[in-house]
This record gives C-alpha cells, sequence and structure tokens, in this order.
C-alpha cells in the first residue's frame, strides 16, 4: 500500500516524467491485483468454498438438480473473486485519489496564502515608497522652521516641533523597515563567523538588554562558526531574532545564545524565558504585518526567513505560552548558487 501510495503520490512531482510514472503506476496495480486474486482464490478455495458448494448441495439435491449445482458453484466462484477482487481495488484507489486531492487542496491554499502575503507586501512597499519623498520634505521644512524660530518662540512651541521631527522620523523610519522586507535581497557572500555576528548583534542591542534586565549567556562554538554568507543582511535577520527575544521579556528573563557547525550546516540557537506563543500565533509569525506588539510592525520574523532562506537556510521557531522561546537558524557553510543571484523574492 505505502509503495502504491509512493507510486501515486509521484505523479504529482514535477521532476518525475508524467509517462514514466503512469507506467510505473499501471505495473503497480496490475501486480496488486494479482496478489489480490490469488490471495482471495486461496480465502475462497480454502474458507468459504466447502460451505458454499454444501449449501448448493443442500439447496439443489439429486441428480436432477446437478446441472443447476455446477452452474451456481461457477457462477457463485466467479461472482466472488471478481467482486471482492474489484471492491478492495477500486477501495485502494478511492483513499489514494482522495489523499492526492487533500494534498492538491491544502497545496493550493497555501498559494492563495503565500500569493496574499506578497499582494499585502507590495501594496505596503509601494505606500511607503510614495510617502517616503514626502516625509523627506516634512522633516526638512520642520527643521528649517525650528531654525527660524528658534529665540524667537516659547519653549513650548519649539517642543512642538521637536515633536512634529520626532513623528516625521519614526515614519520614515516605518517607512524604511517595509522597504527594506520589500525590497529584494543581494547577497554577497564572504567567509563570516556566526560567533562575531552574535556578538556584535548583542553589543548593539545592549541598551534594551539592560532596560529589560535580562540576563544574557552566550554558549558560542571555541572554534570559528564559518560560512559562505552575506554578513550585513544576516546580521539584520539575528538582530531581528535577538531584539523579539528581549521583548518578550519585558520584567527580564534569560537569554541564551548558542552556536555550532557540523562542517556542512551552521546553528544558531536563541533561547528566551519569555511570553512565548500559543500554538495559532506561531502559525502566524512569518506572516507580514502580524504583530502583538503596540509598536511592532510585524516584519521581523518575515524579514529574517526571507534572508535565512535566500541563504539555503531554515528557521525553525519552538515556543510555550508563558514559558519562552527558541528560534533555531540552520544555514548550509557552502551557500546555493540560485541563492547568490539572488534578487527573486
Ligand atoms: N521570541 C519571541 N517570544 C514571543 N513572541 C515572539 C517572539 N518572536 C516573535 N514573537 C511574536 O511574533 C510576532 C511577530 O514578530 P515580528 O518580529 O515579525 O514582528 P514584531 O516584533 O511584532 O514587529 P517588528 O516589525 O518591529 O519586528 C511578534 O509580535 C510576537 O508576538
Ligand atoms: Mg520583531
Amino acid at each position: 500500500m505505502s509503495v502504491l501510495s509512493k507510486v501515486l503520490l509521484n505523479g504529482s512531482d514535477p521532476r518525475v516524467s508524467k509517462k514514466g510514472s503512469n507506467l510505473r503506476l499501471i505495473l503497480a496495480f496490475t501486480a496488486l491485483t494479482i496478489v489480490l486474486t490469488a490471495v482471495v482464490i486461496v480465502a475462497w478455495e480454502q474458507v468459504l468454498r466447502p460451505y458454499y458448494y454444501s449449501w448448493v448441495a443442500r439447496s439443489f439435491p439429486g441428480t436432477e438438480n446437478a446441472s443447476i449445482r455446477y452452474k451456481f458453484e461457477q457462477r457463485g466462484e466467479h461472482f466472488f473473486i471478481s467482486m471482492t477482487v474489484d471492491l478492495i481495488v477500486v477501495s485502494i484507489l478511492l483513499v489514494l485519489v482522495d489523499r492526492q486531492q487533500r494534498r492538491l487542496v491544502e497545496a493550493h491554499e497555501k498559494l492563495a496564502h503565500s500569493e496574499k502575503i506578497a499582494t499585502l507586501g507590495r501594496v505596503a512597499a509601494q505606500v511607503a515608497h510614495e510617502v517616503r519623498n514626502p516625509l523627506a520634505g516634512l522633516l526638512l521644512y520642520s527643521e528649517h522652521l525650528k531654525g527660524k524660530i528658534a529665540g524667537k518662540v516659547s519653549d513650548g512651541e519649539v517642543e512642538l516641533v521637536d515633536k512634529i521631527i520626532h513623528t516625521v522620523n519614526n515614519l520614515t523610519s516605518t517607512t524604511e523597515q517595509i522597504l527594506s522586507y520589500a525590497r529584494p535581497i543581494k547577497l554577497a557572500p564572504r567567509k563570516v563567523d556566526l560567533n562575531s555576528v552574535v556578538q556584535d548583534v548583542v553589543q548593539l542591542l545592549s541598551t534594551e538588554i539592560a532596560a529589560n534586565r535580562v540576563e544574557t549567556q552566550l554558549k558560542l562554538s571555541s572554534s570559528p562558526v564559518q560560512g559562505m554568507l552575506d554578513e550585513a543582511s544576516i546580521r539584520s535577520a539575528v538582530l531581528n531574532l535577538v531584539l523579539n527575544a528581549v521583548q518578550s521579556m519585558p520584567n527580564g528573563g534569560r537569554l541564551e545564545i548558542s552556536t555550532g557547525s557540523d562542517g556542512e550546516m551552521l546553528w544558531l540557537v536563541i533561547t528566551d524565558t519569555g511570553t512565548g506563543m500559543s500554538p495559532d500565533q506561531i502559525t502566524k509569525i512569518f506572516e507580514p504585518f502580524s504583530t502583538t506588539k503596540s509598536r511592532g510592525l510585524g516584519l521581523g520574523m518575515p524579514y529574517a526567513q526571507k534572508i535565512i532562506e535566500h541563504h539555503g537556510g531554515e528557521i525553525l521557531v519552538h515556543s510555550e505560552l508563558k514559558k519562552g522561546t527558541q528560534v533555531r537558524l540552520e544555514l548550509p557553510v557552502h551557500i546555493e548558487l540560485p541563492a547568490l543571484t539572488g534578487v527573486q523574492q
């Protein structure tokens, strides 16, 4: 059955030629039908036939009924064997077709979902692009205004202009984040040590780490965890992930970062004792603009995922509500060639 389902499911694999997979399917079903027929014949002969024959003999006794008995015995035998084999084969086929259909529906739903996300990203990027230049203008005017009114108006009024500048700066950084998420990633791989990336990121986030009273423990591999990586984008992905971990512990907690390599793959694990996530939340973390934070954009995780996937790697998230989260990055030591071009979304 599993061999058969493999053969059938291979039909949806574009790497397997349709002609080849159909032939294998026909051969598999022929073999199955032969085996089934043999099993049914044996079962019929060893178990059912004696009962059936004695019933026929009782129902049509005497020599005058010999030809009727013969017909009943032959037809009964043919009917039982062909019906049983047909029923079993058709049932197997139906189960396999049903499985295949469910897989197709799932694949279709996934595709529709990723198309929706891609459209959302494109629309957001377009809006961000449209407001970027007016924002730059606003910032310029506000700073100019601040210079003009300096010393001529009260401190309160200057503070108002400062608030405008602050708000415009916040909006600019939001639009920059959206644009950098939507922008195609161009990788410039070179030898990078994940240990030093972690140290840089922890250093960069030292203010947030101290503000949240997070105790940090680095369990970095004693030898360099080196691979061909695009340093800037990997640093940015790790920064987003460590920042999430720190933000999940507003009242303190423990942050542990470990690294390692087995020669083929590099790994980096970020563990926190923060708020954790429910299974439902976990399913949404890679969707752009899905956030539980009042000031979050919901782009950190999808951005990190995009970078890691462009490197041919993977992000694995394990989390338990109120217990904490573990995010594991796995990266190939040698980047795959298609990712080197890396301009597709
Ligand atoms: N380590 C973590 N612990 C708990 N929740 C997390 C963790 N990492 C991610 N999350 C959840 O996943 C959501 C999405 O994270 P993501 O980094 O994409 O966006 P964000 O942090 O909300 O905003 P930003 O765009 O500023 O990063 C978060 O709002 C949070 O609910
Ligand atoms: Mg984040």
